[in-house]
């Protein structure tokens, strides 16, 4: 059993695409320990306590430093005892002490075919806005291991989609969700539960399944 926890800031939908990968079988052998979200008002926070999943709002705001929030953090993350730290729309700046304990085992879902339109500054609708800006004709979504860096980890899973003449950010924004983000997400944690997933140099290998 893959023991993950979830890390959200906004409404939820990738982490509802793994409550339904696992409740549909599509995602094996797979539990879903907390969702901390750092915005105490963030739909995802809703989504998770519908499927019985414990969830709380962890903010640095309620924290008289931000070195105490991420003592905080870590020892929230590590009292459930997970495999896998998932980041699924998350916004929050991920504290250097929780990036080196679980070593290769954060994953994070970037907008975006890294390494275009990604680092500081490019988070949410922001991406789509400046991809569309660029005048790119294709974009899509990226899973990868989060290191110290931002959107700078080995890169698991990508998946490319058409950007349209027509394209606003959000309308762009929606379509790398459906036909990108909620399917490349499940699927790593899918990989990873089966243990096909490892790094090596510095680079992600996906072996085969038996
Ligand atoms: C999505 O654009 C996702 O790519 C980014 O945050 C946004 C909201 O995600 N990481 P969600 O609906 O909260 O999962």
């Amino acid at each position: 059993m893959l023991k993950i926890g979830v890390l959200v800031s906004g409404g939820g939908t990738n982490l509802q695409a793994i409550v339904d990968g696992i409740e549909s079988g599509s995602i094996a052998h797979t539990q879903i320990r907390f969702v901390i979200s750092n915005n105490k008002n963030a739909y995802a926070l809703e989504r998770a306590r519908k499927h019985g999943i414990p969830a709380q709002a962890l903010s640095p705001r309620d924290f008289a430093s931000r070195e105490a929030f991420n003592e905080e953090l870590v020892r929230c993350i590590d009292s459930y005892d997970v495999d896998l730290v998932v980041l699924a729309g998350c916004l929050l700046i991920i504290p250097p002490q929780l990036i080196e304990k679980y070593r290769n085992r954060i994953i994070n879902i970037h907008p975006s075919l890294i390494p275009a339109f990604c680092g500081k500054g490019y988070y949410g609708l922001h991406v789509h806005e400046k991809v569309l800006e660029r005048g790119v004709r294709v974009t899509g979504a990226t899973v990868h291991f989060v290191d110290e860096g931002t959107d700078t980890g080995p890169i698991i899973l990508q998946k490319a989609v058409e950007v349209k003449q027509d394209d606003t950010p959000e309308i762009l924004q929606r379509r790398v969700m459906e036909e990108a983000e909620w399917k490349i997400l499940p699927q790593a944690i899918s990989l990873i539960g089966k243990g096909l997933v490892s790094v090596e140099n510095g680079r992600v290998r996906i072996r085969e399944e038996a």
